[in-house]
């Protein structure tokens, strides 16, 4: 009986066939747990005889069971392991890839752009202060450019607007001044900053969330000549163009005194308008794409410096509206949808 139970389990090759086995023969009504109940009816000298073997037979029936459990279960878990093997070798799927955004990507040339001819980025709080958006810039409380700001306000518990969203970069400029009459320093100041701004309108070409990018040079002698002579620069090479034509007009800004705004020529190639060229020229036009002029000393003054001593020029642009004349995109809203297609239609996402 014994060699022929244990022959049975040391041939099981399934954990359940095992299993059935044990039951057979240990179970309640199993072959051994039979023999073992019939020690309860022997006599004191036949249980001393026969219950040896008995025992022995329960204890190596157990042993070869656990054995067998051990081995089997050994089995499966090389075989799982041979089937899960991984292949370090094989290339990745990396899955869609995201990219820099078409608005972000321009900021980037621009500040590398304007790094070359020596400005460096300056930042301010989107959350500004009335001084510093307004009151510093020329524009006090009663002038007419406040009610044509649209900005959006946040009123305190007095309902006092104290507090906004700024509605252009120009308060980095006074940000700008400040600090340096602030830490001593003297200028010259050749900054540039790029940022978020807040106007409440919508439509095609207006977001109530976009992006500038200011310019302020402030040194001795500073002339119209070379804030001419650097749009000049900057836009041709923005645009990647040698033959980049501008057009100043007249124009008004509190903090500017003159004020220019700035057009480019464009001309029609293979009929579209591409930038470049003289607007005046037949089937050609004019795209206004900056607000300039001489820094208005009242300006100088209020962020503490002498304005017969330094004088200056700024800019602000828009900087998703340079990008949509770049890459020849009508439609401001889709830069900040996140639409995927379009992205990808301008090369900015993979
Ligand atoms: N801040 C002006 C605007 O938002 C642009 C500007 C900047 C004009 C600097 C002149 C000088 O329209």
């Amino acid at each position: 009986l014994k060699a022929g139970l244990i022959a049975d389990i040391e041939a099981a090759d399934t954990l359940d066939a095992l299993e059935g086995l044990r039951v057979g023969a240990l179970g309640k009504n199993g072959v051994v747990t039979g023999l073992l109940k019939t020690l309860g009816g022997m006599s004191p000298e036949e249980r001393l005889e026969k219950g040896p073997p008995i025992q022995d037979l329960r204890e190596s029936v157990t042993a070869a069971i656990a054995e067998r459990k051990a081995a089997l279960e050994q089995a499966a878990l090389d075989a799982r392991l041979a089937s899960e093997k991984v292949d370090m070798t094989l290339p990745a799927d990396l899955g869609p890839q995201g990219s820099v955004h078409a608005v972000s990507q321009v900021m980037d040339e621009l500040a590398e752009i304007f790094a070359d001819l020596g400005f460096s980025v300056a930042t301010g709080p989107e959350i500004e202060d009335d001084w510093h958006n307004f009151t510093a810039l020329n524009i006090p409380e009663t002038h007419p450019a406040r009610a044509m700001h649209d900005t959006f306000y946040f009123p305190d518990e007095e309902g006092q607007k104290k507090m906004l969203l700024r509605t252009h970069t120009s308060p980095v400029q006074i940000r700008t001044m400040e600090s340096f009459v602030a830490s001593g320093q003297e200028p010259p100041i050749r900054i540039i900053a790029p940022g978020r701004v807040y106007r409440s309108d919508s439509d095609a070409t207006h977001t109530p969330m976009f992006h500038q990018i200011e310019g302020l040079v402030i040194d001795k002698g500073i002339t119209l000549g070379h804030l001419k002579w650097t749009l000049e620069t900057f836009l041709k090479a923005f645009f990647e163009r040698e033959d980049i034509v501008l057009r100043l007009r007249p124009s008004y800004f509190p903090f500017t005194e003159p004020s220019v705004e700035v057009d480019v020529g464009y001309t029609l190639t293979n009929g579209q308008r591409v930038i470049g060229g003289d607007g005046d020229a037949p089937g050609g036009g004019w795209l206004e794409v900056l607000g300039s002029g001489m820094v208005n000393r009242r300006v100088i003054e209020a962020c503490g410096l002498d304005p017969d001593e330094w004088q200056g020029f700024a800019f602000g642009t828009g900087v998703d509206r340079l990008a949509m004349l770049k890459y020849g995109m009508n439609d401001l809203r889709a830069f900040f949808d996140g639409d995927l297609r379009w992205l990808k239609h301008y090369g900015f996402s993979a």
